[in-house]
């Protein structure tokens, strides 16, 4: 099977699975404990229905939105993920050429394995930086101007890992939480020499953000992994966001929240948007899933916030429910990760491709002109 023979993402996830040593894969594609909350993500999709409305001349069909308090070319966006030269040696900057192609979002993480400045140089359209706060705000203030000084247009800030999630998988395959896999899997790795040589020899997956950051230079290879889990700070609070929300002034987007109280605590705090998120099914079990927390949260704050869905989508008739519970966009980790894997930049832009195509050919059968008309009367729940 080639990137050509893909018809839709999970056609990728099949050649992803061929094609990336198993603890790798495996690390895409597992969620925490039972993985209940990571299926509840995308099967909830299927609680609702599009109601159509038949002969509705849709002749031209419009998917801009609204986000960053801007006009947006498609409501599709790119969500954070760590370490992407782990999966494909074009890594980050394969993904956000392919983002550059339709205009869209594309977030960094900060546990990257390219540099905030050249992502920021690779293209004209709209980037986020996913943020944490640190417990040196000297290093999180360091990656707020470098983020400035490479024209980003908002940040992120995931919120919703206090501590790492039980992912068992990963132990069951010996993926460690770093970028670096076990030797415990070395059979799976000698099958793919070349990823073994790009990771063991070539260092390519170095997390170079923090790597090249100042405070970091202090800290050598092999603590770099302690430098890390000493800088997540298991005691933020919201004033925290407040403070990261005067220093950089821009859209602010808080990921990992899902209930309106703290979507309110988020607004409060100064943040300009909320991504609805349980980290893709990869933190807390039995965390609902975002599709069914977007009505209860734009009833309440949708003068206040903008909303990205986040989490199980997988196919364009989701995004359009999404968006018609009151989400303004919607974000995707693996349904990029797995063509990235599959097929580099090439492999992006097929599957980004297919979601836009599905996206265009589900608003016309569901007698929808435009994305920002998607309302209530599309979308039932079922009973
Ligand atoms: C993630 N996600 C994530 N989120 C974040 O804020 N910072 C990060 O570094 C990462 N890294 C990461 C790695 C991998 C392999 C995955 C699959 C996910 C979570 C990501 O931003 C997003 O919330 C989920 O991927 C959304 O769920 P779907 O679209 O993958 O179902």
């Amino acid at each position: 099977m080639t990137i050509a023979n893909c018809h839709n993402i999970m056609d990728f996830r099949r050649i992803a699975k061929r094609k990336l040593p198993a603890p790798v894969f495996h690390y895409i594609d597992g969620g925490a404990d039972d993985e209940w909350t990571l299926r509840r993500n995308t099967v909830a999709y299927d609680d609702y229905e599009l109601l159509p409305s038949q002969l509705s001349d849709v002749s031209d069909i419009s998917i801009e939105t609204t986000l960053f308090g801007k006009p947006l070319a498609t409501p599709l966006v790119i969500a954070p993920t760590g370490a992407s030269k782990l999966f494909h040696p074009g890594g980050e900057l394969a993904v956000s050429r392919a983002a550059e192609k339709f205009d869209m979002v594309y977030s960094l993480s900060t546990v990257a394995t390219t540099t905030i400045e050249e992502i920021g140089a690779s293209g004209g359209h709209p980037k986020m930086f996913q943020i944490y706060v640190f417990r040196d705000r000297g290093l999180t203030g360091e990656f707020v101007e470098r983020c400035q000084a490479s024209g980003y247009t908002a940040l992120c800030l995931t919120v919703d890992t206090p501590v790492a999630g039980n992912r068992e998988r990963d132990s069951h395959y010996g993926m460690m939480a770093t970028a670096k896999p076990a030797l415990r899997s070395v059979a799976s790795m000698l099958r793919h020499p070349g990823w073994l040589y790009r990771a063991v020899v070539r260092k390519d997956m170095e997390l170079v953000n923090i790597t090249a950051g100042a405070e970091a230079e202090k800290f050598t290879d092999q603590s770099i992994k302690e430098f890390i889990d000493r800088q997540f700070d298991r005691s933020l609070t919201w004033k925290d966001v407040e403070w990261l929300a005067k220093k950089w002034d821009g859209p602010l987007v808080v990921k990992g929240v899902q209930t309106v109280d703290d979507c309110r605590k988020a607004a409060d705090a100064g943040a300009t948007a909320v991504m609805l998120s349980n980290h893709g099914g990869r933190q807390l079990e039995s965390a609902p899933a975002p599709v069914d927390c977007i009505a209860e949260v734009a009833d309440a704050l949708r003068d206040r916030l903008e909303i990205i869905c986040d989490g199980g989508i997988r196919r364009g008739t989701h995004i359009v429910k999404a968006l018609a519970l009151g989400a303004n966009a919607c974000s995707i980790g693996r349904a990029y990760l797995y063509p990235l894997a599959a097929g580099g930049q090439a492999g992006v832009e097929r599957g980004l491709g297919l979601l836009h195509d599905e996206l265009r050919r589900t608003l016309a059968l569901l007698g929808c002109d435009a994305v920002h008309k998607l309302g209530p009367r599309h979308i039932r729940h079922r009973a």
